[in-house]
């Protein structure tokens, strides 16, 4: 006879496949019963399947949000919140102030990734050595567009033209010009520049650091921080890291805590650099306010050591459905643990991960314009999934389920697949054979994961390196 499980009650704010991902930790809970409440951009169809009270909010606004917390406050133990958006906006701070849930991410003062400028700042006086070359150009400090040109050419003079040039605001990556994909004319950058500057913003010049990249995770009660797996996200939306910048098109986790073209010595700096960050804002004892996982930081391994590209304050999509797959702590109770402060021990399987993305055919101008009817056949790959069990996860992102019962890909990353596996090779076969197997006019890049495209960062790193 089965045990029953204790019921929970869980808010889920959801964007993208990751809110699939972290429901489907949560249903994999051996000791609770997790009642779903999603708070969603949009019809998901794999979150209206598992929620047991599903609302759309399309703009993620923290009052709406709130509004549904309230309507269901007596069932629901606490929150989860997958998306930038709604914790820079305050999500944790007005939901536990208003309804009394306690909600498992950032409050509004630790949402870093609010401003570029202060994670620059934070950087410097924790870790300066982390921090590339950067200056902000603050509104106040210059009189005249002269001016400010003036300080922005003695900067290209003193560290090179190859530099990246963002607004001071959170802009999910836009409005963010690099040298080489943007501008390769010193009257192009500032034509750039002075587009984000007389908008209003102040802007953050830094120069360009050579390396290799990894994503470093990890959840935080506010007394502890525990590391996750490095991973390493493909941002580029063609194979060979050829077209645009989109935002993960896919990632991958090897079998050990670093990356393959990484060693131990440069997995513990990443650690020691983030818990230098950690212990600047939790101060001399704990803070809870950091709950949640407050510092996804994107690491270029460099010739001189590791450099901080940037910090958000919640879980990387798609990096975290590379651990959640593979996390061995029972999620439900990991989530009270950091809201009690309890956070002690985390495990994840010794197993290599693969996530593909498959997005729309008009995503990242792989073609001009998509007039087909966008539908999507993921039975197929569902099968799949009850065939491989825990060695394929397929995860709905920017899908919608409609009145007519099909599913439909919307504007951004569709659907992806995690594919779990003993070698990289295994992981990157199942991640594909999930992705095969959905029928729709979508597409993917071939190579996460895939030897060549390793053994290319391992050769770039060796050559760095001398
Ligand atoms: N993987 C990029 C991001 O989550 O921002």
């Amino acid at each position: 006879m089965t045990e029953e499980r204790e019921k929970v009650g869980v808010l889920l704010i959801s964007y993208g496949s990751r809110a699939a991902a972290l429901i489907d930790a949560l249903s994999r809970s051996a000791s609770y019963e997790a009642r779903l409440f999603v708070a969603d951009k949009q019809r998901n169809p794999f979150n209206v399947t598992h929620a047991e009270k599903h609302v759309v909010i399309p703009d993620l606004d923290v009052e709406k949000i709130c509004d549904f917390v309230e309507a269901n406050k007596s069932s629901i133990d606490f929150g989860i919140c997958g998306p930038e958006k709604p914790i820079i906006a305050g999500v944790r701070d007005v939901v536990e102030r208003k309804t009394g849930v306690p909600m498992i991410c950032p409050t509004k003062r630790y949402a870093i990734e609010g401003s570029k400028a202060s994670q620059r700042y934070l950087i410097e006086d924790c870790c300066a050595e982390a921090n590339p070359k950067f200056k902000v150009f603050h509104h106040a400090d210059y009189k005249s567009v002269s001016e400010v040109k003036e300080a922005l050419w003695a900067f290209l003079d003193n560290f090179g033209d190859e530099v990246a040039v963002k607004p001071d605001k959170p802009a999910a990556g836009k409005g963010v010009g690099v040298w080489g994909d943007h501008f390769t004319s010193r009257e192009h950058l500032f034509t750039h520049f002075r587009s984000i500057f007389e908008s209003g913003s102040d802007v953050i010049l830094e120069e360009r650091v050579e390396g290799e990249e990894s994503s470093f995770q990890a959840f935080c009660d506010g007394k502890r921080l525990l590391a996750l797996p490095d991973t390493r996200d493909y941002k580029r939306a063609f194979d060979s890291d050829l077209g645009p910048n989109t935002g993960g098109m896919g990632s991958y986790k090897d079998t050990a805590d670093w990356l393959p073209f990484i060693d131990e010595h440069d997995r513990e700096e990443e650690v020691l650099l983030v818990q230098k960050i950690f212990n600047k804002l939790r101060g001399n004892g704990s803070n809870d306010e950091l709950r949640g996982i407050p510092l996804y930081v994107a690491f270029m391994h460099t010739r001189e050591g590791a450099k901080i590209l940037e910090i958000n304050s919640r879980p990387g999509d798609p990096e975290i459905m590379n651990i959640l797959p593979v996390l061995e702590n029972d999620f439900v109770d990991l989530c009270f643990r950091m809201i009690e402060g309890t956070l002690s021990r985390l495990e994840c399987a010794k197993k290599a991960t693969v996530v593909t993305y498959a997005v729309p055919m008009d995503y990242g101008g792989y073609r001009k314009r998509d007039s087909g009817d966008r539908r999507v056949d993921l039975s197929a790959a569902y099968a799949l999934q009850d065939t491989y069990g825990d060695h394929l996860r397929v995860y709905p992102g920017s899908m919608e389920l409609r009145e007519d019962g099909n599913t439909y890909a919307l504007g951004s990353r569709a659907v992806c697949t995690v594919g779990v596996g003993e070698t990289m090779e295994e992981a990157r076969e199942l991640s594909l054979e999930g992705i095969r197997n959905i029928d729709g006019a979508l597409w993917n890049r071939w190579d996460v994961g895939a030897a060549h495209y390793i053994e290319r960062n391992i050769k770039k790193m060796r050559e760095l390196r001398g």
